[in-house]
């Protein structure tokens, strides 16, 4: 029997508790699809009397990083804080320390990724980020991994699961704006910040992502053209009802010869389309292949469990060495296109 495999949980908001209760609940699910014991061995967080969605045992509870990066039993540190500061120390630690990690966090991989993945390559140790883009949606893994043997012409979806959720609720149950945006909060769909949600800086970051994986180029959010929902009031949205259409905000990447154009931006959606019905925290990716064709894939876009179903899925290909080869073979970072950005 092999050792199991160990996990140290940094955060344990909205994704984290579901990462814990995944591994607390289904210890024989995943260790059978692991090939080993997947065992949460520390959860670190900021506040240790918090009351949470998940009862963790005390004595794995900590606030101290260095403990984590001290024990050698511990294979992977998955890194669910959010933000770029703290989160990107504690990463790059976390590789020096000889850990594999596993986040979701789109913003730190969009400003910092660069120099992360250099890391990981300096220490033979992986990064896996299927959490951070489109939630529960294995597009990373699509994109890597299935659509491996195509040259991808473009990437169109709907992004961010908090935008989409106030658009849907203005759009079908007529409510104003703020109280969409609070529930989204409520239900933590949203981003600590959650102009980052309505701005589309955040669906700019995961573009920027599947622009790395789908083109290899270095993408940053002001190489695109980027528009947030902030202000679309209820008039737009009524007279796009009227005409047959509904705002969704879109986030497109799209081939033109040896020039990407990327943009985010609230676009009107024809009722009856694939995208026009992806509604509340849903999000969607059409991506064309030059082979495959168009491939359509949906699902939830954010909150507890399906963000923590992708990460888990992380773990399991680490603990069983898929993720390791993936990594190596496809250099998944490297930028070596000619593509320009226009
Ligand atoms: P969250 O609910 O705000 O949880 C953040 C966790 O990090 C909390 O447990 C908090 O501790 C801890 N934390 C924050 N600052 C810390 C610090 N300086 N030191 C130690 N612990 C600290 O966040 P979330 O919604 O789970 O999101 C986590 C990450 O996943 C973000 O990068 C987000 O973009 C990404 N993501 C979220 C979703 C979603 O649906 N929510 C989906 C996909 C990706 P306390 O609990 O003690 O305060
Ligand atoms: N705040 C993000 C969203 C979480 O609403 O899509 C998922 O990445």
């Amino acid at each position: 029997m092999q050792e199991p495999f160990s996990v140290a949980l940094l955060g344990c908001g909205t994704v984290g508790a579901g990462v814990a209760q995944l591994l607390m609940q289904q210890v024989d699910r995943l260790g059978n699809r692991a090939g080993r014991a997947l065992q949460l061995k520390h959860v670190l967080v900021r506040d240790p009397n918090k009351v949470r969605d998940v009862s963790i045992p005390h004595n794995i509870v900590t606030t101290d990083l260095n403990l984590i990066l001290r024990d050698s039993s511990v294979d992977v540190v998955v890194e669910l804080v959010g933000g770029t500061t703290w989160a990107r120390d504690a990463v790059i630690q976390s590789l020096k320390a000889g850990k594999h990690v596993v986040t979701a966090n789109k913003a730190l991989l969009a400003q910092h990724g660069t120099e992360i993945f250099r890391q990981a390559h300096e220490s033979n140790r992986i990064v896996a980020f299927e959490a951070s883009v489109a939630g529960g949606i294995p597009i990373i893994s699509a994109l890597t991994q299935g659509l491996a043997a195509n040259e991808i012409q473009s990437i169109q979806g709907i992004l961010n699961g908090t935008s989409n959720y106030i658009l849907t609720a203005m759009t079908e149950h007529g409510h104003d704006y703020q109280t969409a945006l609070k529930e989204a909060q409520q239900l933590g769909f949203a981003e600590s910040d959650p102009t980052l949600d309505v701005d589309g800086s955040d669906a700019a970051h995961k573009l920027a992502i599947l622009a790395r994986l789908a083109f290899r180029v270095d993408a940053a959010s002001d190489q695109m053209f980027l528009s947030g929902i902030q202000e679309l009031t209820p008039l737009d949205i009524r007279l796009a009802a009227e005409l047959g259409y509904v705002f969704k905000l879109i986030a497109e990447a799209r081939r033109i010869n040896q020039r990407l154009s990327l943009q985010v931006s609230p676009t009107l959606v024809r009722r009856g389309t694939p995208l026009a019905d992806i509604g509340g925290a849903n999000n969607a990716v059409q991506i064309r292949g030059d082979a495959v064709g168009d491939v359509f894939l949906s699902g939830a876009g954010a909150g507890m469990m399906p963000t923590a179903s992708a990460v888990v899925s992380d773990i399991i290909d680490l603990a069983v060495g898929r993720a390791q080869h993936t990594f190596d073979s496809m250099r998944m970072w490297d930028t070596d296109s000619t593509l320009s950005i226009a």
